[in-house]
C-alpha cells in the first residue's frame, strides 16, 4: 500500500523526503506480523480476546525490528502507531488525536480501506462504496476526519490508478 499512502499524502500536502518516508512506511507497516503465529494471522474466524492481544503486538515487533536499521529510524514511529485510533481506543499505546504522528494517521486510513476491500480469511471483500461508508462512519473515532475526507475525495475523483489492486491483494498484506 506504499503507493496509495503516498498518493494520499501528496493530496494532504506532504512533499519531498517526507513523501518518500510515507511510501516506505506503507510498504513496511506490517513487517511485525513476521513475529505473529500463522494460526492467528490466517485464522478463518474472528480472533479470541487472547489471540487479538497477540495480534496487537505486531506494531511493537515492527518497531523493534526496524529500530535496528539505522537508515529506517524515521519509519519507526509510523509503523509503531499505525493502529492507533484518534479517540485513543487503538493500540499499542492508546495515544489520541494529534499525539498520533500525522503520517501514521494517513497509513491507518489506507490500511483500513485495503483490509476491508480485500478478501481475508475471515471476511469477504466489501465494495468500494461500502468501505467508503465505513470510513466515513469511523471518521472522528477511529480515523482522522481530514484524512478520511481526502481519501474519499480521491476515490470520488477516480484518482486511484488501479483500485482493483485492493481487491486482489493477497490476504494479510
Ligand atoms: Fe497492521
Amino acid at each position: 500500500m506504499g503507493g496509495y499512502a503516498a498518493l494520499l499524502g501528496r493530496a494532504l500536502g506532504i512533499t519531498g523526503p517526507d513523501l518518500e518516508l510515507l511510501h516506505t512506511a506503507g510498504i513496511l507497516h506490517d513487517i511485525g506480523k513476521i513475529g505473529i503465529p500463522d494460526g492467528i494471522l490466517n485464522k478463518p474466524s474472528s480472533l479470541t480476546t487472547q489471540e487479538f492481544e497477540v495480534m496487537k503486538r505486531h506494531p511493537v515487533v515492527g518497531r523493534d525490528i526496524l529500530s535496528r536499521v539505522s537508515s529506517l529510524q524515521a519509519v519507526v514511529p509510523l509503523v509503531y502507531h499505525h493502529h492507533e485510533w484518534v479517540n485513543g481506543q487503538g493500540y499499542p499505546t492508546g495515544c489520541k488525536g494529534a499525539d498520533i504522528p500525522f503520517m501514521a494517521r494517513i497509513l491507518s486510513v489506507v490500511d483500513g480501506f485495503e483490509a476491508l476491500t480485500s478478501v481475508r480469511s475471515y471476511h469477504e471483500a466489501m465494495s468500494v462504496p461500502q468501505v467508503k461508508q465505513v470510513l466515513l462512519e469511523g471518521a472522528g473515532s477511529q480515523w482522522d476526519p481530514d484524512v478520511v475526507n481526502a481519501w474519499v475525495a480521491l476515490l470520488d475523483d477516480n484518482r486511484l490508478p488501479d483500485i482493483s489492486a485492493f481487491n486482489t491483494a493477497a490476504a494479510g498484506q
